[in-house]
């Protein structure tokens, strides 16, 4: 009874066609996390306020718990998880939040780099202001925003080219280093920055994936 009205939705989840079949109050986020399995997208507030479960639909930066899940036939999304290259080296965001110490519990982190590499895409060579501007939407408890907004920047110039003169020029890079290498060290920077921080309460998988 419960699954009558389910209905087998078909979209690209990081350059990957897949199926899952969702119910129609579902949002994107849980047909991500219960239906294709990938826990990296974390719900905070469920309710479009945190921007933990930030997300790219078509390239655009959404709220995945307020998208609706029968709304994501036929789309491209990227998470997290898609975010780490091909030959398996983490992106420059991923290795800027680690290396300037933007991660700290980790479970904003999906979220901030869904956004961030959303502006990055848009805008290679962003202002602070611009930054802070695009990661409005992205509650964070613990870091303060500054370093992730140096970690922003960093990530711009080393896409960009300019990573040995933004390094000279930065004043945060050398004092943030250590913090941000001692984090990764202990696992937990990296387990942020790949969407790997356990999420009490949700599970990873229903059975539900077909892809
Ligand atoms: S969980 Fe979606 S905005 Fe908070
Ligand atoms: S909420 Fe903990 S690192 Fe952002």
């Amino acid at each position: 009874m419960a699954g009558m009205d389910k209905k087998n939705i078909h979209f690209v989840v990081n350059g990957d066609p897949v199926s899952a079949l969702v119910g129609p109050e579902w949002t994107l986020l849980r047909a991500l996390r219960d239906g294709v399995g990938l826990t990296g997208t974390k719900e905070g507030c469920g309710a479009g306020e945190c921007g933990a479960c930030t997300v790219l639909v078509d390239g655009t930066a959404v709220n995945s718990c307020l998208f609706p899940a029968l709304e994501a036939e036929g789309r491209s999304v990227t998470t997290v998880e898609g975010l780490t290259q091909a030959d398996g080296n983490l992106h420059p965001l991923q290795k800027a939040f680690i290396e300037y110490g933007a991660v700290q519990c980790g479970f904003c982190t999906p979220g901030a780099l869904m956004s961030s590499k959303a502006l990055l895409d848009q805008n290679p060579d962003p202002s602070a202001h611009q930054i802070k501007v695009a990661l409005a939407g992205n509650l964070c408890r613990c870091t303060g925003y500054t370093q992730i907004v140096e970690a922003v920047q960093a990530a711009a110039a080393e896409m960009n080219g300019t990573a040995a003169v933004a390094a000279g020029n930065g004043s945060g890079a050398a004092a943030t280093t250590g913090a941000g290498a001692s984090g990764a060290a202990s696992g937990t920077a990296l387990a942020g920055v790949t969407g790997a921080v356990d999420q009490p309460g949700h599970a990873s998988t229903s059975g539900e994936v077909t892809a």
